[in-house]
């Protein structure tokens, strides 16, 4: 049985204060939370305040980006070292705004996807199409490039740490949601992506996000499906009752 994992990526919101008066509102009612993995993604400048509110607990912190060197003259860059040392242990990377406004190709995320490896980082990876590439009938298509360019050369033992998610971009932050059996269907195939790429066992094994507009009202019913395995959640994560309430839907 896949564990369930459900991420809030706050995106470029929240101050250090507020930061951390969300994740304390939802240290409340998750702190013990162990049937789902939950990981909170702040903005790098609240990583270390939440780290340390969340010492002790179930909850976990993961970053929303990071460069594929170690260290070096990268203005303005972050590298895993520097994330580890904040007890972060994931990393979303590939997210489709990271794509779209800052150049972010397959290539690109691939580099990091390996440096994130490297550093015991675990991935969150992020694929999905653009409204044209599914009015077209291009979504199969553009997703198994996305998984096989992003994850290319990753062993065996480094796919026991990597996390899919599938965001279908024209559901982000849009309010349409893709429904459970469209969500469905992708994540199935990527599981057969994998599975071509790799082997059965990692297939059945690699966990898969659904991310765009999950909200209480649609979780359960995506996260039922099958394949899907939590949620990339962004807006709802602002807030701590959505957010829990998204987790709970999980359990
Ligand atoms: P959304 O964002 O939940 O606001 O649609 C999801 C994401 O971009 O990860």
């Amino acid at each position: 049985m896949r564990k369930p994992i459900v991420a809030g990526n706050w995106k470029m919101n929240k101050t250090v204060a507020e930061a951390v008066a969300l994740v304390t509102d939802i240290k409340r009612d998750l702190a013990e939370c162990s049937g789902v993995d939950v990981v909170l993604c702040p903005p790098f400048t609240a990583l270390s305040a939440v780290s340390e509110t969340i010492t002790g607990t179930q909850l976990d912190l993961g970053a929303q980006n990071m460069h594929w060197e170690a260290s070096g003259a990268y203005t303005g860059e972050v590298a895993a070292g520097m994330l580890r040392e904040l007890f972060c242990h994931y990393v979303i990377l590939g997210h489709s705004e990271r794509r779209a406004y800052f150049g972010e190709s397959d290539e690109i995320v691939n580099k990091k996807v390996k440096a994130a490896l490297a550093a015991n980082l675990r991935p969150i990876v992020c694929v999905g199409e653009q409204l044209e590439d599914r009015d077209a009938g291009r979504t199969e298509a553009v997703v198994e490039q996305q998984v096989r360019g992003s994850l290319a050369g990753c062993s065996a033992r480094e796919w026991a740490d990597v996390v899919i998610a599938y965001e279908p971009v024209w559901a982000i932050g849009t309010g349409r949601t893709a429904t459970p059996e469209q969500a469905q269907d992708v994540h199935a195939f990527i599981r057969s992506v994998v599975r071509e790429m790799v082997d059965d066992s990692i297939a059945q094994s690699v966990r898969i996000q659904y991310g765009g507009s999950m909200k209480p009202a649609n979780a359960k019913e995506l996260i039922g499906q099958p394949d899907i395995d939590g949620g990339l959640i962004g807006g709802a994560a602002l807030d701590a009752r959505s957010f829990v309430e998204i987790v709970q839907a999980a359990l």
